[in-house]
């Protein structure tokens, strides 16, 4: 029988996987790694590439995700441990977080018993966050609701999805990065007010380049504003 199973699903046990996202780039399995309930992400090639250099491309992504998620772990920022790294399959395999994301927290905030403290909190540990990994030279690269995990019990931020991080010491990068955050906190979760002054006053009060930083988030809000008046 011909099957369309991915080389991870072929590879591993078929049965002890579970497809919890299908992304552009990547699919993420439920799965247990020497007893310990994890989450593989396996990255799949692009069609349009030549399958050499996608092979290539592909790895080198891998890898730098697993770099900075290492990276960020040392820079005393909650992320899933790496468990192990599959250069041939292209995969990784990592912890699974018991948590809820930001994402759905925010969207019920005011129903469901979230209340303005909780999200105070929850907004607070994004800022300090986001500070360590940037005054460590790391830049997260896709900062949104979704790639942020409250883990259930001990109530911790987790940050997630690094595969789109970069090493970068340049204030443009990090005000960028905090640039992608404020887009979609206003586009997805208007309605929790103005948790980005929040999480900008926590950056802040961690960040040790902080004028630097917003001196260029002003820049690039504005050059932000500009181009949505010429559309
Ligand atoms: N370590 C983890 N523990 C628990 N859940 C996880 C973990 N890693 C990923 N997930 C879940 O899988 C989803 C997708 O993971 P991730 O964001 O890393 O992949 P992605 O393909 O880049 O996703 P997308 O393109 O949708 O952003 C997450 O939003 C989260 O719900
Ligand atoms: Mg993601």
């Amino acid at each position: 029988m011909v099957t369309d199973n991915s080389p991870a699903e072929l590879a591993m046990d078929v049965e002890a996987l579970l497809l919890i996202n299908q992304g552009a780039e990547a699919r993420v399995f439920e799965s247990s790694f020497v007893g310990r309930r994890s989450i593989i992400k396996e990255r799949f090639s692009k069609k349009y590439r030549h399958p050499s250099l996608d092979s290539k491309l592909t790895l080198k992504r891998l890898n730098a995700e697993a770099r900075c998620m290492t990276k960020a772990r040392k820079l005393g920022v909650r992320t899933p441990l790496l468990y192990s790294v599959d250069p041939l399959l292209h995969t990784l395999t990592l912890e699974y977080v018991d948590g809820v994301s930001v994402k759905d927290i925010f969207l019920q905030f005011g129903a469901n018993g979230i209340f303005q403290e909780r999200l105070d909190d929850i907004s607070s540990q994004i800022g300090d966050a986001i500070a360590k990994l940037h005054d460590g030279g790391l830049v997260h690269g896709d900062l949104t609701t979704s790639n942020m995990l409250m883990e259930k019990g001990t109530n911790q931020l987790v940050l997630i999805d690094f595969g789109l991080s970069f090493t970068s010491t340049l204030p443009e990068d990090k005000a960028v990065d905090l640039y992608v955050l404020e887009r979609a906190l206003l586009s997805m979760h208007s309605s929790c007010g103005n948790v980005m002054d929040r999480i900008l006053a926590a950056y802040r009060k961690s960040s040790k380049q902080w004028s630097s930083t917003w001196n260029k988030l002003a820049q690039v809000r504005q050059r932000g504003r500009k181009r949505t008046m010429i559309g």
